[in-house]
């Protein structure tokens, strides 16, 4: 259970020195041999599992001879003109060109990791001697082990219910705003779902322009939402050029394909340029066949309409099940419920109990966040649900939970 010191709740904790674990890793060594209390179902990773559209066995094999190739680093392709059109249609943006404001990604994850390296040499550049790298708490754990493997100071900020479950920028203290080289922002959030609106990503840029530090938004959940499609850093950033902003996107849960490892960058065209030339001699490349069927992929919405659609039928049907229980409110963006079980032990016991007793393997929320030196951790009383699999296998998983509790 939590601490209920408030102040803990909005003080910036930092991890230095602390490679994250992997939270699966410590769920395994919680449940360890305890037999499962029913029939197994597992709703702890969150691996889209929706069938991907036929498109991809159709352009994989039209383009299969193009893993006779090396691939450049670079969007001056068709990949460059389907995710450069995908963007601007999305978001409504004025303008973007390719060859200068987008790179494609080996999955939006190494992206999120390699950026580090370019934003700690440029605040070196900016005189920060000791630069700090800034993430909402709970985080995805990619964030701080790229900021520490980058040689800087990860700080997490806590993202609770009372700041609608994002960090809280009037929070953050001067010393911090210019020690900073880069803060990932990630909207829809994982693991609670909220949405950054564009007020509060306009504020975030301001900020990094004035303290010069780079906004890292990491969007891949931003096609699966329930009612209002959540807006782009991009957005915010493209009256001046998309400085300071970049904007990190995937079709691993857009299209359902987290196997393909595609994803793309886009922004700022300094940024770009530094992290082309950075990633040109040091990062993956997507193979050709890939980049094709990712720009067959962008250029299709049926099928992204279809899967958000069977998303939001498990939202709706959750909280028939759970109406305010744990006080449950369905999240606007994501796949993931993020239930309240303080009253039953917290994050930790409350996983072992559902496992035990009910077979329901769900990640305990302090698992996903970092702990403050005081012992509050902002996922210490919840529980992260992954709305992945089958309409029956939610329906199954929920009545079990309250059943339980
Ligand atoms: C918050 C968040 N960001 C980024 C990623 C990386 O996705 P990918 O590398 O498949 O694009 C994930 C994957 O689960 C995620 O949950």
């Amino acid at each position: 259970m939590t601490h209920p010191d408030m102040s803990e709740q909005t003080t910036p904790v930092s991890l230095l020195g602390t490679l994250p674990r992997s939270p699966f890793e410590r769920l395994r060594e919680l449940l360890g041999s305890t037999p499962a209390g029913k029939a197994p179902i597992d709703l702890s990773i969150g691996a889209p599992r929706h069938a991907f559209p036929p498109i991809v066995q159709e352009v994989l094999a039209s383009d299969i001879d193009g893993f006779s190739h090396y691939q450049p680093a670079h969007a001056r392709n068709d990949f460059g003109t389907a995710t450069g059109q995908w963007l601007v249609n999305r978001f409504a943006l004025d303008n973007l060109d390719p060859s200068t404001h987008i790179l494609p990604l080996a999955g939006s994850r190494e992206g999120l990791f390699t950026i580090a390296f370019i934003v700690a040499q440029i605040s070196r550049d900016h005189g920060k001697t000791t630069p700090t790298i800034a993430f909402p708490n709970p985080f995805y754990q990619v964030y701080a082990s790229a900021a520490i493997a980058a040689g800087t100071q990860p700080i997490a900020l806590p993202a609770i219910a009372a700041n609608g479950n994002l960090p809280d920028l009037s929070a953050l203290d001067e010393g911090l705003l210019k020690s900073l080289a880069a803060f990932y922002i990630c909207s829809p959030a994982n693991p609670q779902g909220a949405v950054a609106d564009l007020d509060y990503l306009t504020q975030l840029t301001e900020l990094a322009r004035h303290y010069k530090f780079i906004v890292l938004a990491d969007e891949c959940y931003s096609e699966i939402y329930r009612k209002v499609a959540p807006p782009s850093i991009l957005n915010a950033a493209q009256s001046d050029s998309y400085r300071s902003v970049l904007a990190f996107n995937s079709l691993s849960k857009r299209s359902n394909v987290p196997g393909l490892r595609v994803g793309l960058v886009a922004g700022d065209p300094k940024l770009i340029a530094r992290f082309f030339s950075f990633r040109n001699v040091a990062a993956a490349t997507v193979p050709g066949p890939l980049m094709a069927t990712a720009a067959a992929l962008w250029r299709d919405e049926t099928h992204v309409t279809a899967n958000r659609a069977a998303y939001n039928e498990k939202f709706t049907r959750a909280a028939a099940i759970l109406g305010n229980r744990f006080q449950h409110q369905t999240p606007p963006g994501g796949f993931f419920l993020w239930l309240n079980v303080a009253e039953h032990g917290g994050s930790v016991t409350a996983a072992k109990r559902l496992w035990s007793e009910a077979g329901v393997k769900v990640v305990p929320g302090s698992y996903l966040a970092a702990s403050h030196p005081g012992g509050f951790n902002p996922g210490g009383n919840y529980l992260r649900i992954a709305l992945v699999g089958g309409l029956d296998e939610i329906d199954a998983a929920l009545n079990r939970m309250i059943s339980i509790f």
